[in-house]
């Protein structure tokens, strides 16, 4: 149900959850230091108790009371906050374990947008948000989406528009040897080491599209994904290639060029962006998976892009987990 900032913010306050959007996907919040309102997120969503959640703060002198701040922490801080960066830190005694996971470290991200900031405002107390999705779906960057994926289930929804960035944080260890980044996303490698001017790594099976296709999916394949069937395929052109295109499948590939490659097949054919710049793909690429399970194709196809940028290996990572093929996370 939609609901106006005051009710969500009664809401939280009383311990319950409400979804509110940020710049990356819209999140599902709840007293982040308050174990019986964390324990909310982790049924309502069905997630794994083993996967931990990210603390949404206001700035970086709520962080020093969560976690063990460093000044690589503090110079990310500067740089990147309030933007789409992720920090593990070691955390302090005041996070629960249920957000942590039982491990010794917190996820921290002050997210930029509006309404999110002025709701940490006026709390007070940092919020734990996954994306608003059920567990294994593809996450939601619009309100109605949230709605209907949650049903009557759905918690009180602040309506914030179409996020603006579309595709999830980069998350960074902080506390590994060399700074790794587990998830990529908007904020790339190259940004991260200018900043720090050290060396920082990617987590190995983050779309290491050396080794695909993937010969041994992990626990949780299919994360981001439709419930439509989705194949997964290395390029345009071995998709144009393959003779698994049918009838009643969608294609949906980054640019109007490629989509007109299919022009005279009998299957449907969307791109996510006119030109294929990846922010527009980014940005497109949830609402256009959410949109293709509103309607009843057999299949769709998604492609790997081509471009080797970071933003474009983000999106091949949430294109290889909607299709099931990668593992971990
Ligand atoms: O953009 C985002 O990050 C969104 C918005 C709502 O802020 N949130 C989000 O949360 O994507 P979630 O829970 O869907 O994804 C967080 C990821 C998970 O893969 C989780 O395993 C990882 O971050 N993570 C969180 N805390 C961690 C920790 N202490 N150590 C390692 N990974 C962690
Ligand atoms: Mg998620």
């Amino acid at each position: 149900m939609l609901s106006s900032f005051t009710e969500c913010k009664e809401c939280l306050e009383d311990r319950q959850l409400a979804v509110l959007p940020t710049e990356t996907v819209y999140g599902l919040a709840a007293n982040g230091i308050e174990r019986y309102a964390v324990e909310k997120i982790f049924k309502t969503k069905g997630r794994p108790a083993g996967n931990p959640l990210i603390l949404h703060i206001f700035d970086i002198t709520e962080a020093e009371k969560l976690a063990e701040v460093n000044d690589m922490a503090r110079l990310l801080a500067r740089r990147f906050w309030p933007g789409p960066l992720t920090i593990i830190l070691p955390k302090k005694k005041i996070v629960p374990s249920e957000v942590s996971a039982s491990l010794n470290t917190v996820g921290l991200r002050s997210p930029s947008n509006y309404l999110f900031r002025k709701m940490l405002d006026e709390l007070g107390f940092p919020l734990a948000a996954p994306s608003a999705n059920p567990t294994n779906r593809t996450s939601p960057t619009t309100a109605l989406q949230v709605m209907k994926m949650f049903g009557q289930k759905c918690p009180p929804v602040l309506d914030g528009g179409q996020t603006s960035l579309g595709i999830e944080s980069t998350v960074l260890d902080l506390t590994t040897a060399n700074p790794t980044i587990l998830r990529p996303g908007h904020i790339s490698l190259q940004e991260i080491e200018n900043c720090l001017s050290c060396k920082i790594e990617l987590r190995k099976n983050f779309a290491d599209l050396t080794d695909f296709p993937h010969k041994s999916p992990g626990n949780s394949p299919r994360h981001y994904a439709p419930k439509t069937l989705t194949r997964l395929h290395a390029s345009i052109e071995k998709c144009i290639k393959c003779d698994l295109v049918e009838p009643d499948d969608l294609v949906l590939v980054a640019s109007k060029k490629e989509a007109d490659f299919f022009k005279d097949a009998d299957c449907t054919a969307w791109y996510l962006s006119q030109t294929g710049n990846p922010s527009e793909v980014a940005h497109a690429l949830f609402r256009k998976l959410h949109e293709a399970d509103e309607q009843a194709f057999s299949k769709i196809h998604l492609c790997l892009l081509t471009q080797k940028d970071d933003l474009a290996l983000a999106i091949n990572d949430r294109i290889t987990r909607a299709c099931g093929q990668l593992h971990k996370q």
